[in-house]
């Protein structure tokens, strides 16, 4: 089967392509701003670029891990949030439609606003920031052009291995190894997703044929500040640096949801297996396995 991957040169997208590879598949990953050799390079905004890449490729299964990400920069840049976010999704979604193929796209939990109780898949989406809205709007996109060749997962707080070392392990691990104070917030919980099962359950849910939303997240629901302290012990580093305060301190451009979670159930019936490991578990293969990249982040 050969997989297109647009979006390969982010955290997901890059865990995607090594994995579709490693189980025998064929594979085409893109970049955007952080292009590499092997990559292709593509804007999802450029709708006859999209369809060429398509029609060139000819995927079974179109990856979208791709996405402007950064909650902060899309509340402040909405127009092009929405070009990437939505229009781009859209793109993908016409290019591939008389195709046959199925599209695989990551949500947010930001779809949804803090709630008491965790939300199922098919619960209504209220977002609040630019960013969830986008996202929010992607997933119907999809759903309105490809009924029944979409994949939706909804995550929340990926943390991994990852060539650009920008996630929130690398960036505490880095903070405080050069024993810098590491600020975060107290009072926003959430449930951390460790990328490479999270990448495995994305390529274990198409070979099962399965369609449909699916929530995507590890089993862990704790605060930032809970999560940075599991981080410390993980990797040896000192707890005492890390500071945490309230998410209305930090001055950030974009809402935050403070308090939202996601039923796991759907995930694990799907796949007859919990895929995605616990924070202590993922921290400990991730400071095993990327000890270089990690090294570098430091
Ligand atoms: N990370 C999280 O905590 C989290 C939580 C919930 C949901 N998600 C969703 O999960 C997905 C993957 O997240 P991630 O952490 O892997 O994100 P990431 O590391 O920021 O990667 C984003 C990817 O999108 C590409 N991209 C950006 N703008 C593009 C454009 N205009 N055209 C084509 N490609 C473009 C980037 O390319 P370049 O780097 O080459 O520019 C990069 O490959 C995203 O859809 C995100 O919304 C992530």
């Amino acid at each position: 089967m050969t997989a297109l991957i647009v979006g390969a040169s982010g955290q997901v997208g890059g865990l995607l392509l090594a994995r579709w590879r490693a189980r025998g598949g064929k594979a085409v990953g893109t970049a955007f701003r952080h292009g590499r050799p092997g990559l292709r390079s593509l804007d999802v905004r450029d709708a006859g670029a999209v369809a060429g890449l398509v029609a060139e490729v000819r995927p079974e299964v179109v990856f979208l891990p791709g996405a402007m990400t950064h909650v902060d920069y899309a509340e402040e840049h909405p127009e092009e949030c929405r070009a990437v976010n939505v229009a781009g999704t859209a793109h993908l979604a016409r290019a591939v439609r008389g195709t046959g193929a199925v599209l695989v796209h990551f949500s947010t939990e930001h779809v949804f606003p803090d709630g008491p109780d965790p939300y199922p898949e098919e619960a209504s989406c209220a977002p609040r920031s630019v960013y969830a809205q986008s996202k929010a709007e992607a997933e119907s996109v999809l759903r309105d052009l490809l009924p029944d060749r979409h994949l939706i997962l909804r995550t929340s707080w990926v943390y991994g291995p990852e060539e650009q070392g920008k996630n929130f392990v690398y960036r505490a691990v880095a903070t405080l190894r050069r024993g810098e104070r590491l600020v975060v917030p107290a009072d926003q919980y959430g449930q951390p997703t460790y990328s490479p099962d999270l990448a495995d359950a994305a390529l274990d849910l198409v070979a099962a044929g399965r369609r449909g939303t699916f929530h995507a997240v590890g089993p862990a629901f704790l605060t930032r500040l809970a999560f940075a302290e599991r981080i410390a012990a993980a990797f040896g580093l000192d707890a005492g640096l890390i500071r945490g305060v309230p998410t209305a301190t930090l001055g950030q451009a974009a809402p935050r949801p403070l308090n939202i979670r996601l039923r796991r159930g759907k995930l694990q019936a799907a796949l007859g297996r919990d895929p995605i490991r616990g924070p202590d578990a993922a921290l400990a293969a991730l400071r095993k396995d990327s000890a270089g990249l990690l090294g570098s982040a430091a």
